[in-house]
């Protein structure tokens, strides 16, 4: 049934009663459309608007700039038949109404000028298409064809065509979907879900660049989980990341399972989520158990084990991001490094904590150790309420000696208290090992606690490890101490 419903006290902003009498003005019928009237209803705050035309979208937004005023350019992409104009903070973007038809034997549309409603029905989802009139004789006056507004009310994501259609037509929308579900805490329509496991295969088509964007989108939800299982669900994820379709399933040998390391995968995302918006520390617990399937072993005396899956992730790490388009900067070393350490605080706390090992762990995680502690208190999943309290018992006791050590050895961003070409210098060497065993002595007597983390200190040490090594100062009178 169709309900009339006037959001004119919804359009608050100066903009659209600008619209509004410019299109009075040319007669053109002309809607806002898409993202920003979900959002409306949604009460998502939004800065970009589509204005949806009935005619020449750049003639409307050229119209519109000018009554504006001088400062508001308009840039214009013939191409695609839009204008974008910035105003305020708002980014607007104009286009004519269109139409799409397939040919049998081409998926190249031909795209005509069409009507609002021919305009709606090519859109992605329901909530997408809903349209509110700016023309001023029906200002404000809700457009929607498809029952959009009850999806919205049943918070479900549903194609106005065929799912088959829509998604076949630009398989990027079957990556939407999931980021909306995830964004939006909506479901996807069964129909439309079938659809996407129909047409997975489209998805190769689509540029990596588009779908990192959208696993990124995801990636910043309350519930990135959500979405990775209907990517894995669906089939897409094969597609995407088969590395973590690896993770799943249990294997069973002489009565001994192992756990399904894709549903761990995934509370450990869910426990980092709760705790971190940090999009990378949530690559890195996405990826942290990458490295298992190819480490897993069955041991007859110990079971399942996946020996140094740590280091074997921490080496697939850039090669996944470069085929994901993922950037392969500072991020990407974050992700690597946190995939690498994820074990050392774990393995720390089913032993005796010693200074020397915190100080250790404080020295390679540097400024990143809270996350890493983040991260290894997020991996601890076991339903064995007994395990879980020892192991974050110990986590806390790593956590104040971290402290403790911190305010007194100042280890986090250690610098070598003595230079290279300083002991060059002094016993007359060229660059040689010789030179790096004794950077490397001092660096372990401090981490070891044998001396504090002072020059002085440091200085008589390497003298005294020199003179073992047979190494004899030139004129050291000269030398600063
Ligand atoms: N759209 C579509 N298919 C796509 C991309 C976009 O049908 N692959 C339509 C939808 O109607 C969408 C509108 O174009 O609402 C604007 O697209 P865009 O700005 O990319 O998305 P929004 O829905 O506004 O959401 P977001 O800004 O969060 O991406």
């Amino acid at each position: 049934m169709e309900i009339s419903v006037n959001l004119r006290e919804k359009l608050t902003h100066p903009i659209f009663s600008i619209i509004a009498q410019v299109a009075g003005e040319e007669n053109v019928p002309c809607y806002v459309i898409g993202g920003f009237v979900r959002d409306l209803f949604l009460r998502r705050p939004s800065k970009d608007i589509d204005v949806v035309a009935v005619g020449s979208g750049i003639k409307l937004a050229e119209a519109v700039a000018a009554r504006l005023g001088k400062q508001v350019k308009v840039h214009v992409f013939k191409n695609f038949g839009t204008a974008q104009l910035k105003y305020k903070d708002l980014e607007v973007e104009f286009v004519g109404a269109r139409r799409e038809s397939y040919r049998q034997d081409s998926r190249k549309p031909i795209v005509e000028d069409g009507t609002l409603e021919d305009d709606q029905l090519r859109r992605d989802f329901t909530v997408n298409a809903l349209a509110i009139s700016l023309h001023p004789d029906s200002y404000g006056e809700l457009l929607d064809p498809f029952d959009g507004l009850e999806d919205m009310r049943n918070m479900l994501l549903r194609t106005p065509l065929d799912p088959d259609i829509t998604f076949s037509d630009d398989p990027l929308r079957m990556m939407r979907a999931v980021r909306f579900a995830c964004q939006l805490e909506f479901d996807i329509d069964n129909r439309a879900f079938e659809a996407m496991a129909t047409n997975k295969e489209r998805l190769r088509i689509v540029s990596g660049e588009r779908i990192a964007d959208e696993l990124q989108k995801m990636m910043a939800t309350r519930r990135p989980s959500v979405g990775f299982r209907l990517l894995e669900s669906s089939g897409l994820l094969e597609l995407i990341l088969p590395e973590l379709v690896a993770l799943k399933g249990v294997e069973t040998k002489e009565g001994i399972g192992h756990k399904d390391n894709f549903a761990h995968t995934l509370l450990v995302l869910d426990n980092v989520c709760d705790k971190s918006d940090n999009v990378w520390l949530r690559w890195a617990a996405l990826l942290h158990d990458v490295g298992k399937p190819a480490s897993k072993r069955f041991d007859n005396k110990t079971g399942w084990t996946f020996h140094n899956h740590n280091f074997l992730g921490e080496k697939m790490v850039p090669s996944l991001f470069r085929r994901l388009k993922l950037p392969l900067n500072e991020s990407m070393k974050y992700v690597q490094k946190m995939v690498g350490l994820h074990m050392r605080p774990i393995v720390l706390s089913e032993e005796i904590v010693t200074d020397s090992a915190v100080r250790r762990l404080l020295f390679d995680a540097g400024d990143d150790i809270d996350d890493l502690m983040l991260l290894c208190e997020a991996d601890i999943t076991s339903k064995n309420q007994e395990r879980v309290k020892r192991y974050l018992g110990n986590f806390q006791l790593v956590r104040t000696k971290l402290r403790e050590l911190e305010e007194k050895d100042r280890i986090r961003n250690m610098q070598p208290p003595i230079k290279g070409e300083e002991i060059m210098a002094l016993f007359d060497l060229p660059p040689c090992a010789q030179v790096g065993h004794l950077k490397m002595a001092i660096k372990d007597a401090i981490l070891d606690g044998v001396i504090p983390n002072e020059r002085e200190a440091a200085w008589n040490f390497m003298l005294k490890k020199a003179a073992s090594m047979g190494l004899k100062p030139v004129d050291s009178a000269e030398l600063p101490r």
